[in-house]
């Protein structure tokens, strides 16, 4: 059976060990559907999002165990008259090189190990697997141009202290996919000068609005962006259901 409302998932399958799947934006209608294809594929762990307005569907999907892991919320910035504001000239913004990669997956690897995100979330995960989304991702953003076009990294002292993943989705808008600071190098605005610069490289690119998705949780991403000029337009649950006997 070929499902528009669930496919699935080669990463998640070979990180878990569980045949896994996943469904971009359920509604209430494609439940049965998404039962059908888990049931046919042997599917295990299923990953399922759904829009926070669509109430009907977050009790639709409580109603067939799936069980809420986090909440998403988009925000929006529009950069055609943007004007980077000035940030700390001791923090050294640039683009990544080769030679950057291995430090980049390092600070990934800390600034993801303590995360509260869906994988981290559920406890049938193990949380060092949990890790290694945000680790091998980061490591993709860097070397796969499907995964992000463009990857800033921040250095002090010539020591490499965080990254920022930008993705190109179409000509009009870019999204902020990915980003870490290393937890000794925090609260120093590191994170705001890579939203500053990342902004700049998106309007340089051409595109007309940059997107960013955090944690409802993530405060500190949603202080800093608003405090840039984007605002929350949308909002996402993450749910995660298992099927049959769950060992893992
Ligand atoms: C989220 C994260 C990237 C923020 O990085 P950061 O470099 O600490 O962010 P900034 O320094 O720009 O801003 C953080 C806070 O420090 C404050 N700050 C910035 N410069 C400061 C300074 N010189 N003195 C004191 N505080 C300062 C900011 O106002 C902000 O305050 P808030 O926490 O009350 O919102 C970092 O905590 C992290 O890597 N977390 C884990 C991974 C993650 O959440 N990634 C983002 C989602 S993909």
């Amino acid at each position: 059976m070929i499902s528009n409302s669930v496919s699935l998932s080669e990463l998640d399958t070979a990180r878990f060990g569980v045949v896994s799947a996943r469904a971009k934006l359920v509604t209430s209608d494609v439940i049965p559907e998404i039962d059908s294809f888990c049931a046919e594929n042997s599917v295990r762990f299923l990953i399922a999002r759904c829009s926070t307005s669509d109430i009907k569907t977050v009790h639709a999907m409580e109603a067939n165990g799936y069980q809420l892991m986090d909440t998403l919320v988009y925000l929006r910035k529009d950069v055609e008259d943007y004007i980077p504001p000035a940030y700390p000239s001791e923090l050294s913004i640039h683009a990544l090189t080769p030679g950057d990669i291995p430090e980049v997956i390092k600070v990934a690897e800390e600034s993801f190990s303590a995360y509260k995100g869906h994988y981290h979330a559920d406890p049938r995960l193990d949380p060092v697997k949990a890790t290694e989304v945000y680790s091998s991702w980061a490591e993709r953003c860097c070397t796969d141009p499907t995964a992000a076009n463009h990857v800033l990294v921040a250095k002090l002292d010539g020591e490499l202290v965080g990254f920022r993943a930008i993705r190109i989705n179409t000509s009009e808008q870019a999204e902020f996919i990915l980003a870490g600071v290393a937890s000794g190098m925090r609260r120093r605005g590191i994170y705001r000068a890579f939203v500053i610069e990342g902004l700049n490289w998106c309007k340089v690119v051409g595109v007309t609005h940059v997107l960013n998705s955090t944690l409802l949780i993530n405060t500190t991403v949603q202080k800093v962006c608003t405090s840039l000029g984007f605002y929350a337009f949308e909002s996402y649950h993450t749910f995660h259901k298992w099927f049959g006997k769950v060992v893992v």
